[in-house]
């Protein structure tokens, strides 16, 4: 049924006849379209995929009911169109704005609410909320409830969910996908189903196996956990003339097997300390402890006395206000903040990912910040695992990166050049810290996050059908054994493979 033929006329007019519920034109935008421009580029967030080249959809939609998702589906699988799903738009290559064949965005910009139940201590929240959406929404009703999901308010739930979504609390309490009780997901065919209609197999595999392949999820219910009135925060930061390569040494060892209520992360950077332009490496560690301060510094002089932490160094707060502080807003930002879908600054990002299961030799860190000298915004950002995480079995989810992990590696890069020779020198700058990382990381495969999405590590076919064998090696890496459980979702519940991008699950070929 899908005639691969494409007429802007027929597609909305397709649109218009198949939504009963109300007028779908009023939501749909095409290039003929005024605020055509501004609705691509508000939910576009990586410079990257923002320029005159980049290829653009022949019509956002962005739906104010589920109907309009319906007839989104339809008419695209009628008129040969791809679909890109966007939520909060972080992807970091461009996935949900952009596709080399015709494509269309559904963009969830108009679903967000947020629903919560403090009595039974759970919340259905839309795709098209954001993450500082949905930690308002929890903090209004109650102060000791929240969520385990990552820590930049402007992620998308549809996103985030679909990939996995770790912030400052996966110590004690995992990812976001192991706190997803029921989700409402339109299929293929246009069916509206939930956990029941879905099954586990289908529930199982929305929970992390990547965007864009099994559906479009309108909403998930997620369970919310307790978290004391009062946590503490700290930042310390340690120059490399100042021993921190063995503050990050001994923190490999220590991090990972604190009280699972302690999470700190290590970021290592180059900074201008003194403002004279002269940039120096240093680690700043980071942390979100679940309880008060004098009980924290008991626990870090007993077990990491090494990195000194001092009373002044730490903050008592809610847990909403960590979240403030997490996203680097400054100590007086009202809460309201988080309900800001701008985001502050856009810039070119590139981002890679690494898991790390031995030490990595001291003497590394040294020729790390060497490397971070030569950029101008670039850190490694080291996330401890442990507690929780080694809890949860590899295959309770499709995110398999638990037990036997020390820490998780983010390499990052930022630029704000528009031109193609910057472009090329950051992602170059990137890759070859990649390479050196070699030796020090999980091999076969060398595992990766796939909400760190990274197309280096391998891509489908841009048309055509891509063999099992090919989207092994990018798929082995972010999901390690639950591929293979995920192909034979995908070829369950979407076997013409509508659902499609550079790294979605393919179907079995037949
Ligand atoms: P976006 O809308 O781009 O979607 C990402 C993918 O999911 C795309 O393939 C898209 O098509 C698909 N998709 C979106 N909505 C869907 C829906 N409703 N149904 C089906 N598919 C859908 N991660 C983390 O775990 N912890 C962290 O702390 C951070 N921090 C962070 C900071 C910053 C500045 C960025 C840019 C990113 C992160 N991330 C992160 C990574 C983030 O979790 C990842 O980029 C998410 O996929 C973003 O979700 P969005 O909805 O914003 O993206």
């Amino acid at each position: 049924s899908e005639a691969h033929s494409y007429s802007n006329e027929e597609f909305l007019q397709c649109l218009a006849s198949n939504n009963s519920t109300s007028d779908i034109s009023k939501v749909v935008y095409t290039p003929q379209n005024s605020s055509y421009s501004s609705v691509l580029q508000f939910s576009m967030k990586n410079l990257r995929f923002n320029t005159a080249t980049t290829p653009k959809p022949v019509a956002i939609i962005t739906p104010v009911d589920v109907s309009q998702i319906q007839a989104a589906i339809t008419c695209s699988r009628k008129h040969g169109l791809q679909i890109r799903v966007r939520s909060g738009g972080h992807d970091f290559e461009g996935l949900s704005s952009v596709s080399i064949l015709p494509f269309v965005i559904v963009d969830f910009i108009n679903l967000r609410s947020v629903t919560v139940d403090v009595e039974n201590i759970n919340a259905w929240v839309q795709s098209g909320a954001t993450l500082g959406e949905l930690y308002y929404k929890i903090a209004e009703k109650s102060k000791t409830l929240a969520f385990p999901a990552g820590s930049c308010p402007s992620i998308g739930v549809g996103g985030h969910f679909s990939g996995g979504g770790y912030g400052p609390l996966l110590r004690k309490y995992g990812f976001a996908v192991d706190n997803i009780i029921d989700a409402q997901l339109v299929d293929v065919n246009g069916r509206i189903l939930d956990r029941s209609s879905m099954g586990e197999d289908l529930f199982w595999a929305i929970r992390g196996g990547g965007g864009n392949t099994f559906g479009i999820v309108v909403s998930w219910k997620i369970n919310l956990v307790p978290v004391p009135p009062t946590v503490t925060v700290f930042s310390v930061v340690r120059v490399v003339d100042d021993n921190a390569a063995k503050l990050v040494n001994r923190w490999q060892y220590v991090a990972n097997k604190l009280d699972e209520h302690l999470t700190i992360y290590c970021f290592l950077i180059s900074v201008d300390l003194n403002g004279d332009g002269r940039v120096e490496g240093a680690a700043l560690f980071s942390a979100l402890f679940l309880g008060g301060v004098d009980r924290l510094l008991r626990l870090v002089q007993e077990k990491f006395p090494e990195m000194g932490l001092k009373r002044e160094n730490c903050t008592e707060m809610s847990w909403i206000e960590s979240i403030l502080y997490f996203a680097g807003l400054p100590s007086n930002t009202s809460v309201d903040a988080l309900l800001n879908r701008t985001s502050r600054s856009k810039s070119n990002v590139k981002l890679k990912s690494d898991y790390v299961k031995e030490p990595v030799p001291e003497n590394a860190w040294g020729e790390i910040w060497k490397r971070l000298n030569q950029v101008e915004i670039g850190a490694l950002v080291l996330v401890p695992y442990g507690g929780k995480m080694s809890e949860i079995p590899e295959s309770s989810t499709p995110y398999p990166h638990r037990a036997g992990n020390l820490f998780k590696v983010g390499y990052v890069v930022d630029w704000n050049e528009t031109d193609k020779e910057a472009s090329r020198r950051h992602i170059s700058w990137i890759r070859k810290l990649y390479k050196y990382m070699t030796p020090y990381v999980s091999k076969n495969p060398r595992e990766a996050y796939v909400n760190y999405r990274d197309l280096d590590i391998g891509r489908n076919n841009y048309v055509g059908n891509t063999s099992y064998r090919k989207a092994s090696i990018w798929g082995t890496k972010y999901f390690k054994n639950n591929f293979d459980r995920l192909v034979r979702v995908k070829t369950e519940v979407d076997p013409g493979n509508f659902f499609r991008n550079e790294q979605s699950i393919p179907p079995l070929l037949t």
